[in-house]
C-alpha cells in the first residue's frame, strides 16, 4: 500500500488506521507521564527523528526533519528496528515543486524497499509536514502493531538512511537509489511528554535539539553526509572486499592446498603453509577492522545481518585455527590437536567461502552487478574444494609412509605388505650392510 503524498487526501488509509486502533494491543513501556504520552528526539548530522508515543491509543506520531528544504535534497528515511529486513520504513523526499513527499515501504532484506507494505498504514500529519528554506519535516502517525519490529522502550531502535544526491521521481512509488549513509538511532520512549497547553503541536525543529531535554543518543551520530560520507563508506567497503577476497579466495586456499599436497610433493611444505596462513590472518584482521570501523562510524548496529554474523564466526575460527596450527606443529603426528586443526580448517574455509559469496551478493545488490556470488562459490567450492577432496586420495599413500617412518624410528623393520619405494631402498641398504657385517664375522681367521 502506498501512502500518498502529503498533498493528497487520505480517507481510505485513515479509516483503515482507525479500525486498527480499536484492536491494538498494549505495549509494555513504563511511563510516568501524567499525559500518558512519552517522547524523545534523536539526531545525527543528516536528520532528526522525533517520536511521540501514545500508549493508550497505541500509536506513535513521528516527525523526521532535515536542515535543507524548499528544493530537491535527495531522500531521507527512518524505519522501525535496527535492520532493514522487516522494517516498517518511511522514506521522504522533496518533489520538483518543492513540496514534501512520503512513501511508506518495507524491505525483505538489504535491498531496495518496495511499496508492498506489510505494516499497517501510516497517516501523514499534514500540519507538521513542510519544506522551505528553514528545512524539511515529514510527519506521520503510525499504529504500533504487534507484528512490526517495534516495541517502545527506553532504547527503541530505528534505522535511518539517506542519499542526499539522488532525487526520486515525484511518484511515491518511485524507485529509490541506494543509501549513501545509514545507521541506527535510539530513542528513549519512556521519557514523559507533556503536550503544549494550547493544544497545538509543538514547533518542529529541523536542527538537533540538545537544550530541551530531548537529546538523541550520542552514539547515533553519523560519520558524514552527502558525497563525503558516501565515498568514505564506499571506499571502506571496497577495502573490506579486497582484503577478504585476497585472504579467503587466494592466500588461504593456496596454503590449505599446500597442506594437503605439499607433504608428499614438497620438502619444506610446512613453512609455506604456516607463513601463508599467517598472511591470511593479517589480511582478515585488516578486513575485519575496516568493516567494524565503517559500521561504527556510520552509527550502525554491529553483526546485525547474516554476512556479518558468519564473518564474525569465521574471524574467531581463524584465530583459533592459528593457535591450533602452531600448537599442533609442536606435537607428534596423529596428535588430536592436529586432527582438530584439519577439521576446524575445513569448517572455517567452507564458512569463509560461503560468506565471501554473501558479501558479493550484498555488493551486487548495492551496485547492480550480477551473479558474482556464484562465481565465488564456483571457484571456492568447485575448484579449491574439488582439488582438496582430490588431494585426499593421497592419504593412503601418506599413511603408509608415516607408518614406515614411525617404525623406522623405533628401529623395527617394516612388517606389513610392501613398504614404499624409498623405504625399500633403506631396507635394502641395511640388509646389504648386515650382510657385509655377517660376512666379516664369518670370515675365517686369517692364516698368517
Ligand atoms: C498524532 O497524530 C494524530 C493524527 O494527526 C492526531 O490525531 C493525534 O492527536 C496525534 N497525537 C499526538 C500525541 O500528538
Ligand atoms: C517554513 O515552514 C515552517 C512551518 O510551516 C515555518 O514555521 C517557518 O517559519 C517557515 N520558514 C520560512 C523561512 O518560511
Amino acid at each position: 500500500m502506498i501512502v500518498p503524498t502529503a498533498r493528497t487526501v487520505f480517507g481510505a488509509s485513515a479509516m483503515l488506521a482507525a479500525s486498527v486502533l480499536s484492536t491494538a494491543g498494549t505495549v509494555a513501556a513504563q511511563a510516568n507521564s501524567p499525559s500518558g504520552l512519552t517522547a524523545d528526539t534523536a539526531c545525527n548530522s543528516n536528520l532528526c527523528l522525533n517520536a511521540i508515543y501514545d500508549m493508550s491509543a497505541n500509536r506513535i506520531n513521528y516527525t523526521m526533519t532535515t536542515q535543507q528544504g524548499g528544493k530537491q535534497i535527495g531522500w531521507y528515511a527512518v524505519g522501525t528496528g535496527s535492520r532493514m529486513a522487516g522494517s516498517d520504513m518511511m522514506i521522504g523526499w522533496v518533489g520538483t515543486d518543492g513540496k514534501p513527499i512520503m512513501s511508506q515501504r518495507t524491505a525483505s532484506g538489504h535491498r531496495m524497499p518496495t511499496t508492498a507494505i506489510t505494516a499497517q498504514a501510516a497517516m501523514p500529519i499534514n500540519a507538521r509536514t513542510f519544506s522551505n528554506s528553514t528545512g524539511t519535516a515529514w510527519s506521520w502517525s503510525s499504529p504500533v502493531s504487534s507484528s512490526s519490529s517495534l516495541s517502545p522502550s527506553a532504547k527503541t531502535s530505528f534505522i535511518w538512511a539517506v542519499n542526499g544526491n539522488s532525487n526520486p521521481a515525484d511518484d511515491p512509488s518511485a524507485a529509490i537509489r541506494e543509501h549513501t549513509d545509514y545507521g541506527v538511532l535510539n530513542l528513549d520512549l519512556t521519557k514523559a511528554y507533556t503536550p503544549p497547553a494550547d493544544g497545538k503541536a509543538p514547533p518542529v525543529t529541523t536542527t538537533p535539539a540538545t537544550s530541551n531535554g530531548q537529546t538523541g543518543d550520542a552514539s547515533a551520530s553519523s560519520g558524514g553526509d552527502g558525497d563525503e560520507g558516501s565515498s568514505k563508506t564506499y571506499r571502506l567497503i571496497l577495502a573490506h572486499l579486497i582484503f577478504m577476497t585476497l585472504a579467503w579466495m587466494v592466500v588461504a586456499p593456496i596454503a590449505v592446498l599446500i597442506g594437503r599436497y605439499g607433504r608428499t610433493t614438497m620438502k619444506a611444505w610446512y613453512p609455506w603453509h604456516q607463513n601463508l596462513q599467517f598472511g591470511t590472518l593479517v589480511l582478515a584482521i585488516v578486513g575485519f577492522g575496516v568493516i567494524v570501523y565503517m559500521v561504527e562510524d556510520g552509527g550502525g548496529g554491529h553483526f546485525d545481518n547474516l554476512h556479518a554474523k558468519v564473518g564474525l564466526s569465521v574471524f574467531i575460527l581463524a584465530v583459533l585455527q592459528g593457535v591450533l596450527g602452531i600448537t599442533g606443529h609442536k606435537t607428534r603426528r596423529f596428535n588430536p590437536i592436529r586432527i582438530v586443526h584439519v577439521v576446524v580448517g575445513v569448517v572455517t574455509m567452507a564458512l569463509a567461502i560461503w560468506n565471501v559469496g554473501l558479501g558479493y551478493e550484498l555488493w551486487s545488490e548495492q551496485h547492480g552487478t550480477k551473479a558474482s556470488k556464484y562465481i565465488i562459490w564456483g571457484v571456492g567450492f568447485g575448484l579449491f574444494g574439488g582439488l582438496w577432496v582430490l588431494g585426499l586420495a593421497l592419504l593412503p599413500k601418506q599413511l603408509k609412509t608415516w607408518k614406515a617412518e614411525e617404525q623406522e624410528k623405533r628401529g623395527l623393520p617394516y612388517q606389513h605388505d610392501q613398504p614404499p619405494a624409498q623405504y625399500q631402498d633403506q631396507q635394502q641398504h641395511r640388509r646389504n650392510r648386515d650382510d657385509i657385517r655377517l660376512l666379516e664375522k664369518s670370515q675365517p681367521p686369517s692364516l698368517e
